[in-house]
Parts: C-alpha cells; structure tokens; sequence
C-alpha cells in the first residue's frame, strides 16, 4: 500500500473540542507586559530601506527568542509529573535502566528519546533550579528544553523549536531543524502515562489517535495540523462550522531558519510570501480566537525580527581551502543559477544573490507528494485570509519589517520545489523536505542513496557531511521500541522517496568531492 487512507482533521478538532478550556495561562498576561517595551520598535516604515536602528532590531530579535521560549502559544501539553513518569512505559530494559538512575539521569535518557535538548548554555532562563540535590554533580539535570516552554507550574506546551530547534551534532541550536524529534513516541507515551496517573488526556494524545504526527523521528505531518486548522476558519480567523476535509498526510524534515533571511517567499513550494503573521499558524488551535492573534502580532514582529537575524553555524573541522576553492568554481557552474552564490559582504547582497528558483515539479524529481498535498483552494484560503495580508492593516507605521514585502502575494498555483539558499547546509542534515537523504555525499551520488537507513552516533559523519548511518535491507519490524523502529527511514515508504535531483551527475568523481568540500564552507 503506497498511500495512507486521508482522516478528516474535524476528528481532532471535535476532540480538541470537547477538552476543559484552555486556563488563561500568562502568555496574555506577558504579551501585555511587553507593549511598554514594544514602542521601541514601532517606527519602521515598512519601506525598501533598511532605516532601521541595528540595536532595534537586535533588542527586537532578542524579544522574538525570549518570546517563543517563554511564553505557551497552546494549551498546555502535560505537566512535570507527567514527564519525570514517563520513564514507566518504556520498553523493559530501558525501564530498569530508568528505574536505578537518578531524577536527573532519568530526565536526561527522556531528552534523548524524544529528541529535546538542553537550551543553549548562554541561554539566561536555561537552567532549572528545582532539580534538587546540588551535591551530586553527574549528571546535571538537564534544565528546561529548549523545545518546550515550562511555566512557573510545571506545565509543558510545544513551541516552535520542538521542530526548528535541534541539535547540531551535540550542540543544541535554536533555529537547526530538530532531526530527533520524536512527536508521535512521545504523544503515545504521554497518553499511556496520563491514563496511568488518571490525569485527562490533551489535544495531542487525543488528535493522534486519529491524525498521524509523524512516523519517523525528525520528521513530522505539520504541514497538515496547519492545513486542518485553518479548514475551519473564515479569512478573518474566527472559527466555522465546515464539513470535515481530508487531507494528505505526509511527513517533512523542517528547514533551518538561518537562511529565512535570504528568502522572499517561504516553505519548500515557496507559496507564502514571508511574514510576521504567517509565522503564527502554528498558534491555530480552537482555543485561540480570532483576537488571539491580533493581541500577539506584536510579539511576532520580534519572532520575525529574531528568525531575520539568525545565521548558520561555522563548520567546526577543517576545510581544504585549495579543495573547496576549486568546489565553488563547479558550484557557481552547476548550481549557483538556482541556489544562488555565498559569501557576500553585506546581507543585501546575499539577499540580492539568492533567485527563488521554483523548478517543476516533474523536473526536480523529488518526492512529489508534498506538492501535491496542498490544493489550490487550501492556498486561496491562505491568500485571503489574515495571515497573508498585512499589508491592508489601516495603521501602516506598524505594517511590516522593513524586510517584509509591502505587497504580499501568496502563489496559489506553485509549479514544484524552489531550490532552498543553502547556509549552513552542512548542518541541517538530513536532506530534501522529506528528509529522505542523509548525507551530502548522498545529494551528490544519487544512485548510492540509501533505501533504509538509520542513524547510528550523535557525531557528524566528516567524509561524507552529515548523519552517521547505517544502511539496513528493511525496518526491523520485530524490534519490540518502537522508537527504534521510528529511527529508520524508508525510502520506499508515501511521500519519502529520495529519488530527484540528479544535477549533481555532471559531475566527476572528483569534482563531486571538490563541491562537497565547498558545501562546507558555506
Ligand atoms: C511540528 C513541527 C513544527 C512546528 C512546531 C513548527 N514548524 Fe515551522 N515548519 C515545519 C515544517 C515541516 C516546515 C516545512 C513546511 C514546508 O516547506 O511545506 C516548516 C516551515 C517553517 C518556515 C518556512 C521556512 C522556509 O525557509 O521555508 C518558517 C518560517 C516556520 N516554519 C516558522 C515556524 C514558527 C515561527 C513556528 C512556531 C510559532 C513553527 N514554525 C513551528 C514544522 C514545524
Ligand atoms: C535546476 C535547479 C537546481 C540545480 C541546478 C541544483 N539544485 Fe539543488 N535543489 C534544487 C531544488 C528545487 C531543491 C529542493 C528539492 C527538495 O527538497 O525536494 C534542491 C535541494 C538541494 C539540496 C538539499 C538542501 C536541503 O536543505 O535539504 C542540496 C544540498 C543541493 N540541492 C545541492 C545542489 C548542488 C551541489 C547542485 C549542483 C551540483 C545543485 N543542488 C543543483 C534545485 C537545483
């Protein structure tokens, strides 16, 4: 069977329904708190040029990172006891394992199995300080993720790192896809522990046993939460009635945000024109009317300003200049008319540098179903809805970013992929949106790509620039974790392929290995 029979998304809705209302938790509190500071930033003109105080926009993007970290944008999704339970549904061998460590080393093996990370050391809330015994040195308890925010209660909700905050080969990294994440382990893994506990189950162990949140880890079906969501709200964002729809449910490797900057247009069919409002679909469910959103599009213009300001990591290992100086020769021959050209002075010129190339669907060749996932209807929603269209709100002085179009014009019938900036490329493994490939050696030989692979260290592979993996015949159906088998990835499987893309075979052998050192520097 190739496709996944679509479930109607108004299940999940229904479900999310029938839940206790949302607690006012502080983020309405806060977001008020923050319009004092928030006049700082008020007076961009919305214009081509960037007039725009550095120190604002930096005091903005530092908002934007505090914001998203600190503040639930959702009903909550389980609380502290929940997760220090959790250890309890593991497969028995874990479980022992559980059981004899400490809270400590419990909580760092649950950070590990559903893909969270410590926030960054410099972070300033990063640190947890209820862990307890502080004369028991190994290990540190791991402190709040950098994936969840944790309130003053304990709470846990979801926010936007738990997908674009990963860690780049043992170095967590807001703004990195997060290519362990293990949505679907984690959600039926709550559930079983909520019951256990006897506490009410939420929207995500109640929507998953209808939706599909992601069936192999680091990747999940977000694009669908989003598409269902908005199925029931009018352009305004007040909530309908509507007959349930069904969608597609297919899996996508999240992208880095540290070349959104460089982007006119965002996601891999490059439909959205890029904007502080679209950045908020996440924020969808039932219990955020239509004035939710008004009330936090401030802290928005930061999330913005913050995703504008971030840039990819250095590669940490050493570079074969001679090597990679030939590579980028090759590079601007083979590849520059559709990725663009790097290392540029100034941000204008790399922004200038990037083309926004779609290529056709039939002619990438990459996994198709995310293309035709999205229909055409589902985008005009979008393109008159509110999310697209801040540029008709009366009070212009507000309007936009400075790096925000002032016309926003949302593309309804996208022709296939747009070839992505590649910063940082070499740390945003695994590759394509699907995530079907790897390495960066994989791009470049695309008939030695692996059908089923897994990853197998937390350590980059440095020959081949990306994830350490094994390459196996098929998934090991009879491994009794199933986050182990959810760590395979099967090529074979709906709307994973890793075929597409074949530009890399003009190419020799050693032109290859002189592009993949390139990569490297960018
Ligand atoms: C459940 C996982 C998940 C969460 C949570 C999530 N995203 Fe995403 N995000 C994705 C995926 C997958 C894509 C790729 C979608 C596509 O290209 O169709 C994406 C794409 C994006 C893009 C486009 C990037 C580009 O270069 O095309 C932006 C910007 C973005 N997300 C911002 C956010 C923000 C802001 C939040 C939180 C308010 C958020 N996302 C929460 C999974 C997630
Ligand atoms: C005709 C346009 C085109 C050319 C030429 C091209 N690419 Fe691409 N490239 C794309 C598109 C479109 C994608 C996105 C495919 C997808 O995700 O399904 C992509 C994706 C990639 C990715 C994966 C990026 C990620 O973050 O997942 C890498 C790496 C890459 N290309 C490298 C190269 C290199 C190296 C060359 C030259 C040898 C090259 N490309 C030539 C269009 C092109």
């Amino acid at each position: 069977m190739r496709s996944l029979t679509p479930v109607p998304i108004a299940a999940v809705i229904l479900l999310a329904g029938i839940l206790p209302a949302r607690a006012e938790t502080d983020s309405n509190e806060r977001s008020s708190k923050r319009d004092d500071i928030r006049l700082v930033t008020s007076g961009h003109d919305g214009g081509q040029s960037n007039n725009v105080d550095e120190h604002d926009d930096q005091d903005a993007a530092t908002r934007g990172y505090e914001f998203l970290v600190g503040n639930a944008l959702l009903p909550s999704d389980f609380d502290q006891e929940v997760f220090d339970s959790l250890w309890q549904s593991w497969p028995k061998e874990l479980r022992q394992k559980a059981e004899a460590a400490s809270l400590a080393e419990r909580r760092t093996m649950a950070f590990r199995r559903y893909g969270l990370t410590p926030r960054p050391s410099s972070d300033v809330g990063g640190a947890t300080s209820s862990s307890g015994d502080q004369s028991e040195p190994t290990p540190p308890d791991p402190g709040k993720p950098l994936q969840y925010v944790v309130d003053e209660e304990g709470r846990w909700t979801m926010n936007c790192f738990s997908c674009h905050g990963g860690s780049v080969y043992g170095t967590p990294t807001p703004g990195a896809p997060n290519n362990r994440f293990a949505l679907q382990t984690l959600t039926e893994e709550v559930r079983r522990t909520k019951f256990r506990l006897g506490k009410s189950l939420g929207r995500m162990e109640l929507g998953s046993l209808v939706v599909p949140l992601g069936t192999t880890h680091g990747t999940t079906n977000a694009v669908v939460f989003g598409q269902g969501l908005m199925h029931y709200r009018d352009d305004e964002l007040n909530l309908v009635q509507r007959a349930p729809a069904s969608f597609t449910h297919h899996d996508m490797d999240a992208p880095p945000w540290w070349h959104f900057y460089r982007r006119p247009y965002i996601y891999i069919d490059g439909f959205a024109p890029k904007g502080h409002r679209g950045l908020m679909q996440f924020a969808l469910v039932p219990e955020n009317d239509a004035e939710f959103f008004r009330d936090n599009e401030d802290a928005f213009r930061d999330v913005y300003a913050y995703l504008s300001s971030l840039r990819p990591p250095k590669y940490p290992l050493p570079v074969d200049a001679k090597l990679a100086e030939s590579g980028r020769h090759l590079f601007k021959q083979n590849c520059a008319e559709c990725h663009g050209t790097y290392g540029h002075e100034s941000d204008a010129e790399s922004i200038a540098a990037y083309p926004n190339r779609m290529i056709s669907i039939d002619e990438i060749g990459t996994d198709p179903v995310r293309h035709q996932a999205l229909s055409v209807a589902g985008r005009e929603h979008y393109a008159r809805s509110w999310f697209a269209n801040a540029s008709k709100v009366a009070n212009s002085s507000k309007v936009a970013n400075s790096s925000e179009a002032a016309e926003q014009k949302t593309i309804t019938e996208p022709a296939g992929y747009v070839a992505p900036p590649l910063d940082g490329v070499w740390a945003s493994a695994p590759y394509f949106h699907n995530g079907s490939v790897p390495t960066l050696w994989h791009v470049l030989n695309p008939k030695q790509r692996p059908t089923v692979w897994r990853r197998v260290a937390d350590e980059i592979d440095a020959e081949r620039i990306g994830l350490t993996i094994e390459s196996v015949s098929r998934v090991p159906l009879e491994e009794p974790d199933v986050a182990i088998r959810r760590g395979y990835f099967d090529t074979r499987r709906f709307g994973k392929s890793a075929a597409g893309h074949d530009y890399p075979d003009a190419l020799d052998e050693g032109e290859k290995r002189a592009v993949l050192e390139y990569l490297k520097t960018l």
